[in-house]
């Protein structure tokens, strides 16, 4: 209500007056605030440009199977097919740029199910609302008479979505340049609600925590003189030499812990469980790799698992059908 008096004042300002940035933002909106931010590479993602895909395997523990009745914690190994990317449409991004970076997962579940999970190596997200998604996008476009994007947009920016401080502040000590894919940990962000087979519902948020216990991040001077695609190399080279894997963790709410706002952590003490192994098997390179054609959409839940009304996650599921249909289409014309 409050916010539909506060667009309702605004959209009988005058020509020339702040726009309402708080507005709702179309899927259409955002996905095309990236195409005009990053440039369009035909046949690939708005977002998330640059990937590698991988294939793996997943098996849950015991504990997880208490917390929720889905196949995918039933303790049966489970097949995974994976993308690592960089955050953002440059297809070209050189590797040692510092930035946000994915882990997107699709489980083919024995009763035929898909289950997915696009996750990322942040611990929580800037933006509380798609609103936020779109605005940062616009304010970061660079301008055309610098190529840089425009300070004073910026600090609109930030002045419209204080949420963004908290986000910049945690990260502040951190370079953001990785020293693999695989020394990353990748989390939800969003909460998800799991349900067992007794009914019962607990909201979670998890994060893939590598099990080897090793740096994650470069400094500059580190990946000064490393090649600007290190990162698939680094990969091959940790997969000849021994086993990639990470542990999946679920942190269980605690009463009172936001369940919609993916810009908030949820900070003190929190049960955490062990819910299971993720193996990388096998990383795919070729223009036929099977995770090129998957809409990594993280709303393809299974039975037991269920999303929150975070709005952002919800957003997310109609952008990536408009990435993926853009995409579709232009790589079936090329062919
Ligand atoms: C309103 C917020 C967001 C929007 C509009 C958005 C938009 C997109 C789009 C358009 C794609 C490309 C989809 C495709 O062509 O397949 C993408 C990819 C991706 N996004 Fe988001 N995103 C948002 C928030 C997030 C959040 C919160 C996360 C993590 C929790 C995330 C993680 C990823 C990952 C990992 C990929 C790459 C998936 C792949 O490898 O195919 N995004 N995003």
């Amino acid at each position: 209500m409050k916010k539909s008096i506060l667009c309702l004042a605004l959209a009988t300002l005058g020509a020339g007056q702040a726009a309402d940035v708080h507005a709702q933002a179309t899927p259409a909106q955002i996905v095309s605030a990236l195409e005009n931010k990053f440039g369009v590479y035909p046949g690939e993602r708005r977002n998330h440009t640059k990937g590698i895909c991988f294939t793996g395997e997943f098996q849950a523990t015991p504990e997880a199977a208490e917390l929720s009745r889905s196949p995918l914690f039933q303790g049966v190994p489970v097949a995974v097919t994976g993308r690592f990317s960089q955050a953002g449409g440059n297809l070209h991004i050189a590797d040692h740029t510092p930035n946000a970076h994915g882990m997107a997962l699709r489980f083919t579940l024995p009763d035929g199910q898909l289950h997915q999970m696009a996750m990322l190596d942040i611990p929580f997200f800037d933006v509380a609302t798609p609103e936020g998604f779109l605005q940062k996008q616009l304010a970061t476009t660079p301008d055309p008479a610098t190529g840089k994007p425009d300070p004073g947009k910026v600090q609109t920016f930030k002045n419209a979505f204080p949420e963004t401080r908290r986000l910049a502040q945690a990260l502040a000590d951190q370079s953001r340049i990785p020293a693999g894919y695989h020394r990353l940990s990748y989390n939800s962000i969003h909460t998800f609600m799991l349900e067992n087979t007794e009914g019962q519902t607990t909201a979670v948020r998890w994060s893939f925590v590598p099990a080897e216990d090793q740096p994650a991040y470069l400094s500059p001077e580190q990946a000064a003189s490393l090649d600007a695609n290190y990162l698939l190399q680094a990969l091959q080279t940790q997969l000849d030499a021994g086993e990639i894997r990470w542990h999946m963790q679920i942190t269980l709410a605690n009463d009172g812990d936001p369940l919609t706002d993916p810009s908030q952590p949820w900070s003190g003490n929190h049960k955490v469980i062990e819910a299971g192994i993720l193996k990388l098997q096998a990383v795919n390179t070729g223009a036929d790799a099977a995770c090129r054609s998957i809409n990594f959409d993280p709303l393809r839940l299974s039975d037991g698992v269920k999303a929150s009304d975070d709005p952002v996650l919800q957003a997310r599921s109609p952008a990536y059908a408009i990435s993926f249909g853009k995409r579709s289409q232009e790589a079936s014309l090329a062919q």
